[in-house]
């Protein structure tokens, strides 16, 4: 039997309180009895309790798009790992090259993230990798992933069943309407095994973690990322802001 892929819409900072209400609502109605795959919508934090109302018994799971590493304390602005689970998160992104770009999280932040969150062991983190067109172009690729893979899990001690995915997003196909080619996706999402390998070893790899594609996905490129070995689901942008659409890329790649 195929692994269950996971299906994972990031809807970043695009909507209103009252749009997210409004697509959750459309999602529910869509999904309903879909058990194909695991899917999860990741709101802005200001509406994720209110977005968990709606998803309630409808078999969506609910993500935040950030997390701060303490649990508690004087840290103006900040959500902690246990606020979110207890909105009811089940899953949070953490290192997404927005946040890298516009917040300049750094190598340091990104681990203590990936520490907070596997330490409170409530969330499913969704770490985010992927190189820059820059770093494409020069060969560096495959360097720049085992080492952001490196620095993300740097002292992370795993425990039990803690389900871990890795978001492969190649920068340059963020956002762009293009997606990578499957078979590059592939290689990359190999890469990224044989370096989580060596990082926390192949058991914990095989048992705990998944690896999803991200970057410009929708219902017609995704068709040719159904059959890829080693990708375990998808991390979708643009193409999660409408139900249908979102819907369509889901039935294509569980096809
Ligand atoms: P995109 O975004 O599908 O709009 O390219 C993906 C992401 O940034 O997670």
């Amino acid at each position: 039997m195929p692994r269950k892929k996971y299906i994972i819409a990031n809807w970043k900072m695009n909507l209103s309180l009252a749009q997210t209400l409004s697509l959750a609502k459309k999602f529910k109605e869509k999904f309903k009895g879909f058990k194909q795959a695991e899917i999860a919508v990741c709101p802005s934090t200001l509406v994720l309790a209110d977005t968990a109302k709606i998803l309630r018994h409808s078999g969506i799971a609910l993500g935040a798009q950030n997390v701060f590493w303490q649990e508690a304390g004087a840290y103006t602005g900040e959500v902690s790992p246990a606020m979110l689970s207890e909105a009811g998160c089940g899953y949070v992104i953490l290192g997404h090259s927005e946040r890298r770009k516009y917040l300049l999280e750094n190598y340091e932040i990104i681990n203590k993230k990936v520490r907070a969150v596997i330490k409170n062991g409530e969330l499913i983190p969704i770490v985010c990798i992927g190189e820059s067109s820059e770093e494409r172009k020069t060969d560096r690729r495959d360097f720049v992933l085992v080492e952001q893979l490196e620095q993300a899990f740097s002292g992370v001690e795993i425990f039990g069943n803690q389900r871990i995915i890795i978001a492969y997003e190649p920068i340059w196909a963020i956002g762009t309407g293009t997606a990578i080619e499957p078979a590059e996706a592939e290689y990359a999402h190999k890469i990224i095994k044989l370096a989580l390998n060596d990082i926390v070893g192949m058991r914990l790899v095989s048992q705990n973690f998944n690896v999803v594609y991200g970057g410009s996905i929708n219902s017609k490129n995704v068709k040719s990322f159904a059959d890829l070995e080693n990708m375990d689901g998808l991390l979708v942008g643009g193409a999660s802001l409408n139900a249908d659409e979102f819907f369509k890329v889901a039935k294509e790649i569980t096809k």
